[in-house]
């Protein structure tokens, strides 16, 4: 059997990585076996396994931070929450774009949301005394978990496929009522599944935190991006869904890298509301010196983690956000690309016998954006992973994010641009016509 991309390269790369299984590699073992495929075969992927922006950066955003540069900015430390004028314009966009009132005071760059997250998990399981555990609400980023382990948190985690709309209150408080859950992680517009929450779920979600004292860690690493509605209007509805409207005990984690195409520069925005920002915990002292929340998160786990962000970074941040709080810079449009792709690539791998496996928000199709999730008839997912690389595909395993729709797998649209549709269309289409019903060809089983 012939396949687009020549079997014996790939099988020989594949045992040069020595995995246990191709299926199951990370995403950047993956990343690099492809990198190696490519390189022997001369061949090139359509590459969906990796996460990244596909878009350059907003021109403002670089000028800003070379003029910064350029001021010399690069020999002095930055404070280590943030300039103050760019905690100003984070305030301001929060306000703007999910319209609640965050004072600047609360509002910090980190080295990434990634830093943020990190953070999050460090001061919420030590805020209170035996509630230790972080719950994320899955399918998931898996860095998340390793934070945790990292952190040498206890943690838990569900699938919410089968718990969406009212029946995800009751599935929470199954481990909330242990009462030592110190704080709910999930990302929203989701990764890998693109599941965004519906308000009445953001509310459940909100009124249990409140009620467990429990904090949510709501990680909007694709801000802005569920581009059914228009959020890209400062000040104006629709604002940005977020459980900050359903209650206090929440940190906002957002990222620069996809909704700003900033992902190399390596800076996010963490936002807390002041009530939790100036509430004390039992167990803080300990780690922090102090039992106050956000001196913890500063003057404790900022300074020991990277006391600060690169300086010029910062400036470089500044200069777009406040581009986009005037509504000079319209960063939606800017990425709005990721959602027409996903539509159209969508559409190829289903008049191709694949299937979506995440397909709906409660009783609503779910959205266009930087990700989908597919699956094949008689394939797990682990299967799927190695053999779409014989046909030239690369994409991930759901399984190594906490769903348990074993069969599925992740999909990014970030580095497939129109000019590539033609070459995806016809190797799902041989794809297809190698393994429609009948026909039980499986290169990895032979
Ligand atoms: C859900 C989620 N959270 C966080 C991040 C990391 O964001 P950053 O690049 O800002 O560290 C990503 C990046 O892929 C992500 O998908």
């Amino acid at each position: 059997m012939h396949t687009p991309i020549e079997q014996k390269l790939v099988k020989q790369e594949i045992e040069k990585m020595g995995l246990d299984s191709v299926g199951l590699a990370s995403i950047r073992e993956l990343n690099r076996i492809v990198n190696n495929i490519e390189t022997a075969t001369g061949q090139q992927f359509i590459r969906m396994e990796m996460g990244v922006p596909g878009l350059p950066p907003p021109k403002i955003a670089v000028d800003a931070e070379i003029a910064a540069l350029k001021q010399g900015v690069g020999s002095k430390y930055p404070p280590f929450d943030g300039i103050p004028q760019l905690k100003t314009e984070i305030s301001t966009f929060v306000k703007n774009f999910v319209d609640v009132d965050i004072p600047a005071e609360s509002c910090f760059p980190t080295v990434g949301s990634m830093q943020g997250c990190y953070m999050a998990m460090m001061c919420c399981a030590r805020r209170t005394r035996k509630k230790d555990r972080i719950l994320f609400i899955d399918p998931g980023f898996p860095v998340n978990k390793l934070q945790a382990r990292v952190l040498g948190l206890p943690y838990a985690h569900f699938d919410v496929y089968e718990y969406r709309g009212a029946k995800l209150g009751p599935k929470l408080e199954t481990y909330l009522e242990k009462n030592d859950v110190a704080a709910i992680m999930y990302s929203n517009p989701n990764n890998p599944a693109w599941i965004c929450f519906t308000e009445k779920e953001l509310e459940i979600i909100g009124s249990l935190a409140t009620r467990y004292d429990c904090i949510v860690m709501e990680d909007l690493a694709y801000f802005g991006m569920d581009f059914r509605q228009n959020y890209s209007v400062p000040g104006h509805p629709p604002f940005i869904p977020s459980v900050a409207r359903f209650t206090d005990n929440y940190i906002l984690l957002i990222s620069s890298s996809k909704s700003f195409s900033l992902a190399g520069q390596r800076i996010g925005m963490t936002a807390i509301p002041e009530k939790l920002f100036h509430s004390t915990g039992n167990n803080l002292k300990p780690f922090f010196g102090s039992d106050r929340f956000g001196y913890a998160y500063i003057f404790g786990a900022m300074y020991a983690l990277s006391s600060g962000v690169s300086h010029s970074n910062q400036y470089g941040l500044y200069g777009l956000l406040k581009a986009v709080n005037s509504g000079e810079f319209n960063f939606v449009d800017h990425v709005k690309e990721y959602g027409d792709r996903a539509f159209a690539m969508k559409q190829m791998f289903t008049q191709n016998g694949f299937t979506i496996v995440y397909d709906m928000d409660d009783d609503q199709p779910i959205a266009d954006g930087f990700y989908f999730t597919i699956a094949y008839p008689g394939f797990t997912g682990v299967e799927l992973v190695e053999e779409l690389l014989y046909y030239g595909i690369s994409a991930i395993s759901l399984t190594t994010t906490g769903s348990d729709r074993h069969e599925g797998l992740r999909a990014c649209v970030s580095l497939t641009g129109e000019e590539r549709f033609g070459e995806l269309a016809d190797r799902l289409a041989r794809f297809q016509a190698d393994h429609a019903e009948g026909n039980d060809f499986k290169i990895i089983h032979t």
